[in-house]
């Protein structure tokens, strides 16, 4: 099909309105984002809207119109109820959609069976300029294909819908960025089904008590129904894998910069105060104090996030009040529920090649009176949750002891046989681990905790530290220290030390650095005069 592309002339718009009188599709701007336009009425035109998207057929549309006495006139529903009155003459036209009983000329494609429809006025000039002169109520979703994030730009409509769709008309960018408002009037107490830049507080100083629906701010339970089906969809995904980092200012940028260290497809979707302290690729939102500019980069930033050529975006969580829970509703679906809470502790990593004095260095922190999180420790724990029990036999087979237990033995010689299995293993337990190591410094006394992990960096455990220690010493050195403590060989020594990163790599990952070749009273001192550098005494 070969798509027209529309201007807001006159003329234009009344070959789009022929267009949607003629059953076809037209993608038209409102101020919150495009929508792709059929005759409401028509049940085979809207049915073509769900094949473009390629939208799941239980996933109501809204329905359009000019101006509120055309409700009534065209008979969209059984009952108008007061509050609707109230809201109308508050936000309509405008980002806001209200669900009331449906009339009866309501076809099931637009209702998706249930007993209700979604009424909304936009205020666009080119959308009022459209209803007026095709004279019919529009049902329109957002216009991108289901799944990606709502198009705010003709240009994001044509990537998704070109040769799908009739025509597409321009209207410039939405001013708004972010879909309306929907809340519903069915039901006791009004409730708001998706949050937009009209807030919960807003539409309270109008019409009393609002709540708002579990599923807006919550990922709803397999089984459990939605009470607006489009929450339950996967939604506004870049290609990119995205990730909620939820937490201090500071531990977004050292968790990103250290992210992307490690591998360069990181990328971040940031606010614009980060950007002079990242050194990964951005795409920002805005200003972190203005939600208005948030709204309306939002949807652009988590397109522009592909173009980066990013794998994995972490994005910066914002609060979820006020506007704020327009954005955190879309992010945390883009980002498909997966949040991480950055900790609220400061996080001092210790690490260093074997040999080194690591674990000397952290006896000695801990007696000085820091809390030492243990990475051994919580490796023991963690291969103990059925959790990781389950997994391990997933990927190795029957790995328990009659008892049970795990047989720590036949997994170590299974998973260090090839480095795939290795890298199965830490797959399993890296994850757990570290969440067992972050709940540890969260219960913990005081406001600093060291990481005590000589796998730091291959665990990512690094990207939760707010510095980074290492330990180093000579290569001979070490090898005296390990015959001496381990009674191991030469060659043994050899192998595990292959296994590290060289001591260039620990020295460029560090902020801090000890070199461990003299004496015990001597790395005593130096441990003790980090101690005081980390929490200036
Ligand atoms: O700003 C907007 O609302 C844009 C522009 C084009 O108006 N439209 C839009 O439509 O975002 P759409 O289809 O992408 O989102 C409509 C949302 C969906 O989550 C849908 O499930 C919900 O509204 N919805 C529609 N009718 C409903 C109903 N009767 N009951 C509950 N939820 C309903
Ligand atoms: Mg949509």
């Amino acid at each position: 099909m070969n798509t027209l592309h529309l201007n807001d002339t006159t003329e234009d718009i009344s070959a789009a309105a022929a267009v949607l009188r003629d059953g076809g599709l037209v993608a038209m701007p409102t101020e919150t984002v495009y929508g792709l336009a059929a005759d409401a009425l028509n049940g085979s035109a809207v049915k073509r809207i769900f094949e473009a998207k390629g939208r799941p057929m239980d996933n109501p549309l809204i329905v359009h119109v000019a101006q509120f006495e055309d409700i009534n006139r065209l008979g969209l529903v059984s009952e108008i109820p007061d509050k609707a009155r109230l809201l109308s003459e508050a936000f309509w036209p405008g980002p806001l959609t209200i669900i009331m009983p449906k009339g009866s000329v309501i076809p099931d494609e637009v209702s998706a069976g249930l007993d209700t429809v979604a009424v909304r006025i936009p205020s666009h000039p080119a959308a009022q300029r459209l209803l007026r002169v095709s004279g019919l109520a529009l049902a329109a979703p957002s216009a991108n294909t289901s799944g990606k994030p709502s198009p705010t730009t003709a240009r994001h409509v044509a990537d998704d819908m070109d040769g799908r769709i009739e025509a597409i008309l321009d209207g410039g960018a939405c001013s708004v960025g972010v879909e309306s408002t929907v809340i519903t009037l069915v039901g006791d107490v009004p409730r708001i089904l998706r949050p937009g830049i009209i807030t919960k507080e807003q539409l309270e100083a109008v019409i009393g008590t609002v709540e708002v629906d579990k599923a807006v701010l919550n990922q709803l339970e397999k089984d459990e129904k939605a009470s607006s089906p489009g929450m339950k969809y996967k939604h506004y995904a870049p290609k990119a894998k995205v990730v909620l980092l939820r937490g201090g200012d500071d531990k977004y940028i050292s968790f990103v910069n250290r992210a992307h260290r490690r591998d360069d497809t990181v990328a971040a979707l940031c606010f614009d105060e980060d950007i002079p302290h990242l050194t990964a690729p951005y795409v920002s939102m805005g200003s972190v104090d203005d939600e208005s500019a948030q709204a309306h980069e939002l949807f652009d930033a988590l397109r522009a996030v592909d173009g980066l050529g990013a794998g994995i975006v972490y994005a910066h969580c914002p609060s979820a009040q006020g506007v704020g829970m327009a954005l955190y509703n879309r992010m945390i679906r883009a980002a498909a529920f997966e949040v991480i809470d950055l900790p609220s502790k400061r996080i001092i990593g210790l690490t260093g090649q074997t040999g080194s004095g690591k674990s000397e260095a952290a006896r000695l922190l801990s007696e000085f009176g820091l809390h030492v999180v243990s990475a051994d420790k919580a490796a023991r724990a963690a291969v103990e949750l059925d959790e990781v029990k389950r997994a391990l036999c997933e990927a190795f087979g029957d790995v328990l002891l009659p008892d049970g237990g795990l047989d720590r033995r036949l997994v170590a010689s299974i998973a260090f046989s090839t480095p795939e299995n290795t890298e199965k293993l830490n797959r399993i337990t890296h994850p757990v681990i570290s969440r067992l190591m972050l709940d540890e410094a969260e219960a913990a006394e005081g406001g600093t905790v060291v990481f005590d992990a000589s796998q730091l960096f291959e665990s990512g455990e690094d990207r939760y530290c707010d510095t980074i220690v290492s330990i180093l010493a000579d290569r001979d050195i070490r090898i005296e220290r390990l015959k001496e403590r381990d009674g191991l060989s030469k060659a043994e020594i050899e192998l595990r030390m292959s296994a590290q990163f060289d001591e260039e790599f620990f020295k460029a990952c560090s902020d801090d650095i000890i070199i461990n070749n003299g004496t015990a009273e001597e790395f005593r001192a130096a441990v003790r005069k980090l101690y005081e550098r980390l929490v200036r005494l």
